[in-house]
């Protein structure tokens, strides 16, 4: 039988990306990402829409090429259909209604957070794919979740977070140390070199397996003020011990409700997904939870951040369960689970 192919299509922040599948493995991976929001401290959502609109045709036409494959031999078209910015989803959606109008072909709706999470089953995602049931951290620029993934279909959030997500923590707390967005990736970079027990900082006390980030948040600002009140150049002086600690910060609390949700639900299978999956912190501490009997399954950084490489893996589970989208589909900023 022939492998289906399936051309994703991501538009849900600030990069706008195509990809081919071809059973499970990825024939080409296109992002284009988008600098203008650098110079504001954060993604200007009408800036988005605008560069998506530029970018969409030759990303598109580019992962295409990459992949030596023409439209005709598309089998369906996966889109994100949120969540996520509305007017950036609106983009990827119009556009790949039209070519599935125009080509005829099978238009199929994907949940970005469910993205993250099936990218695993892309061929070359990780050493040790993920088996049913697991637990997976779901943690990017707007979520922080913990899941527990019966199939590709059934899919049950644990614990959320009640207010920042963890890579919106990891972008204000490089902000306040003046580093340019996003900042996640440059604070895990400074903190190779920082000592993670310099700072301590207050803990959240939420129960079950929710997250809370806004009074960590609160007490490395607050840290960073007295600090620089004493000596103007603290920052500067103190970055990678200072990166070293938040980060120490953010990935313990992901750890604990990991380790608690381990504990209650007994499933010791555990994968993470989303942007901060790629901290090397965060990867570290689930490679060592393996001396615990955790089976562990971490994705290779270019399916970590976003990518449309996952849009086409979780488009393909969803067609194989015959999951089809009519051209009434629209997008959606808040995207139900
Ligand atoms: O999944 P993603 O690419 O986009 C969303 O769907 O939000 O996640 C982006 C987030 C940003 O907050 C970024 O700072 C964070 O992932 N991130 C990291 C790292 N790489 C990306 N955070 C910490 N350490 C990293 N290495
Ligand atoms: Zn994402």
């Amino acid at each position: 039988m022939k492998d289906t192919i399936i051309l994703g299509i991501e538009s849900s922040c600030d990069d706008t990306s195509a990809a081919i599948l071809k059973g499970n493995q990825i024939l080409s991976n296109f992002i284009a990402g988008q600098s203008v929001h650098e110079q504001y401290g954060g993604v200007v959502p009408e800036l988005a829409s605008r560069a998506h609109q530029e970018n969409i045709v030759p990303v598109v036409s580019t992962a295409l090429s990459h992949a030596g494959i023409e439209l005709k031999d598309v089998d369906a078209i996966a889109f994100t259909q949120g969540p996520g910015l509305l007017g950036s989803l609106t983009i990827g959606t119009s556009f790949a209604k039209a070519l599935a109008l125009g080509t005829n072909k099978p238009l199929i709706p994907v949940h970005h957070m469910k993205a993250h999470i099936l990218a695993h089953f892309i061929d070359d995602a990780s050493e040790n794919k993920p088996t049913f049931p697991f637990l997976c951290l779901t943690v990017s620029g707007g979520h922080t979740q913990i899941v527990r993934v019966e199939s590709p279909m059934i899919m049950e959030v644990l614990g959320n977070t009640i207010d920042d997500a963890a890579g919106e923590a990891f972008d204000k707390a490089a902000k306040m140390l003046e580093l340019p967005y996003p900042g996640g990736p440059l604070i895990d970079q400074y903190a190779q070199d920082g000592n993670p027990l310099s700072f301590q900082f207050s803990k959240p006390k939420i129960e079950g397996l929710d997250f809370s980030f806004s009074g960590l948040k609160t007490s490395f600002l607050y840290t960073i003020r007295d600090q620089v009140k004493i000596d103007p150049e603290f920052k500067q002086k103190h970055l990678n011990d200072l990166c070293a600690s938040i980060q120490n910060s953010i990935v313990t609390i992901l750890m604990s409700k990991l380790e608690k949700a381990v504990k209650e639900t007994g499933i010791h299978c555990v994968a993470i997904a989303g942007g901060v999956s790629a901290n090397s912190e965060l990867r570290n501490r689930l490679l060592a939870k393996k001396a615990e009997g955790w089976m562990v399954s971490i994705p290779k950084f270019s399916y970590c951040t976003d990518n449309a490489a996952m849009i086409a893996m979780a488009g393909k589970l969803l067609f194989e369960n015959g999951i089809i989208a009519d051209q009434s589909v629209s997008p959606q900023a808040r995207l139900p689970w």
